[in-house]
């Protein structure tokens, strides 16, 4: 198959309305949102969505997010939004959080792997909103990366990933948030934090006056309640070492390292960077913001043929940085 790349001007109509026809006629598109990049299908095909699981290589037990325009139509596929949790959807969305609710079952099974809940998510980018008020089903979007990488955050890496698999990627630049959306499961008693994302729990505390706890994310052994939490994630191509005790720490185990024979990628801080010395250099920003925004990119950016290893400066486990940290702790292969 050919990838048609489609670049998204400001006022270009055209590139809306041929992904609408490519999603109505059960094709796969990539589209940009405000975290990362989407593969989008639509959500009442079971046949399209059996694509995206094609495409990604992904396990038919993690279960997709649906992407919907609006507070209304996100009603339309859940049982019920508990009267606290309407808050919080009034609070947030559109924004980069998904809400996993109970599911009417309008939709085909596959979209949710068989499960009793769907997630439901009202993107707050441009693009995706042009997409989703004109279609009239809702889109089913993972992140459109090959399972296990990096989540793609520019249209190249989704075409890195995906080419020759998919229909069209908009090339809409940029997303502008780089971590994916917060997934608080909205079934129980108390909202429960599935997976860190852009929206902090603090922010959701601050709504739901501190009620609100986080599973222990990044304990894989524990029986996942988000079944996409167990497998591998935003692997770099080659092992990645986090160190989390400073920066002498991090010269050490670079020195270590060159002495074993390895080739060693460094990526920190630009103020790190600079007082460090490794075999290539790439920095991820200054301040949080900046580093959830470049962290998925800079982790592509290290490839076999010149580093056989990354050794990664870690960063505060302050607001989104916590967020950071559970996605470098995934992709690790070591954490020190
Ligand atoms: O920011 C995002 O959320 C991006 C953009 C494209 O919207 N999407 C995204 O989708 O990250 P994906 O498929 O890569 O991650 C969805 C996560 C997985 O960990 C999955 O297991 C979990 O949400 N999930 C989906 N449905 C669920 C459900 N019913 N119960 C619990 N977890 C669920
Ligand atoms: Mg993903």
């Amino acid at each position: 198959m050919k990838t048609k790349r489609m670049l998204f001007h400001e006022d270009n109509e055209q590139v809306i309305k041929e992904a609408v026809h490519l999603l109505t006629e059960g094709e796969l598109v990539a589209f940009p949102t405000e975290t990362v990049y989407g593969l989008g299908a639509n959500a009442m095909d079971e046949t399209a969505v059996e694509k995206v699981f094609a495409a990604k290589g992904r396990p038919s037990d993690n279960p997709l997010i649906i992407h919907v325009a609006n507070i209304e139509q996100l009603k339309r596929f859940v049982a019920e939004v508990p009267h606290d949790i309407d808050r919080l959807i009034r609070t947030f969305s559109p924004g980069p959080i998904t809400y996993i609710l109970r599911n009417n079952y309008l939709l085909p099974s596959n979209v949710t792997a068989n499960l009793h809940t769907i997630a439901v998510r009202i993107p707050d980018h441009p693009i995706a909103q042009r997409i989703l008020e004109k279609c009239d089903f809702p889109i089913a979007a993972p992140s459109a990366n090959l399972s296990g990488k990096p989540s793609p955050t520019l249209a190249n890496h989704v075409f890195d990933d995906l080419d020759g698999k998919i229909a069209a990627i908009i090339d809409g630049g940029s997303t502008t948030v780089g971590v994916e959306s917060t997934v608080i499961d909205c079934t129980g008693n108390i909202p429960v934090i599935l997976r860190l994302g852009a929206i902090t729990t603090d922010q959701i505390k601050e709504v739901t006056g501190n009620i609100c706890v986080e599973t222990d994310t990044t304990n894989i052994k524990a029986v996942p309640k988000s079944p996409g939490l167990k497998y591998k994630h935003y692997a770099p191509a080659v092992p990645l070492i986090v160190i989390t005790k400073g920066i002498e720490a991090m010269q050490n185990e670079i020195d270590a390292q060159q002495k074993k024979g390895k080739t060693v990628g460094l990526l920190a801080s630009n103020k790190s960077a600079q007082k460090l010395i490794a075999n290539k250099t790439v920095t991820y920003g200054e301040n949080l913001q900046e580093i959830a925004l470049h962290l998925y990119d800079r982790l592509r950016s290290f490839h076999k043929s010149e580093v056989d290893i990354i050794i990664c400066e870690a960063v505060t486990q302050e607001g989104v940085g916590k967020t950071i940290m559970d996605r470098l702790i995934r992709a690790a292969h070591l954490v020190i």
